[in-house]
């Protein structure tokens, strides 16, 4: 049996800080209401998604000691690729040049958990050491000029180096779901615009996280009470709130780095993570519970040893 550890993580967000004022002085938008509807204070904006994806691929991987040609398959979890065809995480292998296998998975803002998972399976059946990107340029296919969605995304990457440990591992449990009959609340045509319908994604998203992280912690055998730090997806503070209460997690287990760095999609678990790890939140053994969710809808949860 081959189980994956964590060994290190990486981040990378664009220079460019766009706070709600910012906003405010071309949108029919305010500073307070961004703050106590969504609680983003900023985000970052610019780059390409390779960009940002090679970027905090090269810290994570700076940061395990490790060079790109230790790394045997590149997993980039992105819903705005570079482009449709080459997958963007062909540009990213090349730009750090690592020689192994790359793909993309595109399952919204569950992106890096899904990819986790992936990863999880792909070194059970024989990769040994996976480096697993989340990235996501939405400003990119947001309209700047509707304030219900222009307020809410950024830009930002996270990366972090898997590799494989003889046993069960550190992936104590996970699960995923998706449901194809709600696509149509969050959606983006070929060439058009972020679309949603926020309310009914804020009522799905709270339910559906607090079911699948309550299923990952049964399949840990685990309770609340086990887990040292929450790593949720950041789309709304209020969410998060939510999904804290009704789990009994304390707020300040949680990790938030939605006031910054707004809804950067695939990229928001791994940025919280580095967040926990850097902050101290998050110490070796401790034992953590990631959950996502995003169009589709998708949503996957799972608990997390850390190892780094
Ligand atoms: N500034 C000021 N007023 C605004 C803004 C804005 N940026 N946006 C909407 N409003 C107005 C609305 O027009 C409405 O006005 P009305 O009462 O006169 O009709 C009022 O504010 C209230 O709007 P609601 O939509 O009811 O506000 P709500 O409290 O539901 O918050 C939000 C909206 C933030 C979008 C929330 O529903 C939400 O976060 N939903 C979930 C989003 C999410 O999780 N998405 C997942 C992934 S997102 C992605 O992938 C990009």
């Amino acid at each position: 049996m081959r189980g994956i550890t964590v060994l290190s993580c990486g981040i990378a967000v664009p220079d460019k800080v766009v706070t709600n004022d910012d906003l405010a002085v071309r949108l029919d938008t305010s500073d307070e209401w961004i703050a106590e509807r969504t609680g983003i204070r900023e985000r970052r904006i610019g780059g390409t998604t390779s960009g940002l994806a090679i970027e905090a691929g090269r810290q994570a991987l700076d940061r395990a000691g490790l060079a790109p040609t230790d790394i045997d398959l590149v997993v980039l979890a992105t819903t705005t690729p570079d482009a449709l065809v080459p997958a963007t995480s062909a540009t990213v292998q090349a730009g750090l040049g690592i020689p192994g296998g790359a793909f993309d998975v595109n399952a919204a803002c569950s992106g890096f958990m899904f990819g986790l998972i992936t990863s999880a399976g792909l070194i059970a059946t024989g990769a040994d050491r996976v480096l697993l990107v989340g990235c996501d340029t939405l400003s990119r296919i947001v309209d700047w000029d509707d304030r219900s969605l222009a307020v809410l995304v950024g830009d930002g990457a996270g990366a972090v180096v898997l590799e494989a440990v003889d046993g069960p591992g550190d992936l104590l449990s996970w699960n995923t779901g998706t449901d194809g009959t709600l696509r149509h609340l969050l959606k983006c045509d070929h060439g058009g615009f972020l679309s949603m319908d926020g309310k009914e994604v804020f009522r799905k998203a709270v339910r559906v996280v607090v079911e699948s992280a309550e299923r990952a912690l049964a399949d840990a055998g685990m309770t609340v009470a086990d887990v040292d730090a929450f790593v949720p997806h950041q789309a709304n503070l209020r969410i998060i709130q939510a999904a804290c209460q009704r789990l009994g997690i304390p707020e300040e287990r949680t990790s938030v780095v939605i006031d910054r760095y707004g809804n950067t999609s695939s990229a928001s678990i791994p940025l919280a993570l580095d967040h926990a790890v850097a902050s101290g939140l998050v110490h070796r053994g401790d034992r953590l519970l990631l959950s996502g969710f995003g169009g589709g809808m998708t949503w996957a949860s799972a608990v997390l040893r850390w190892g780094a």
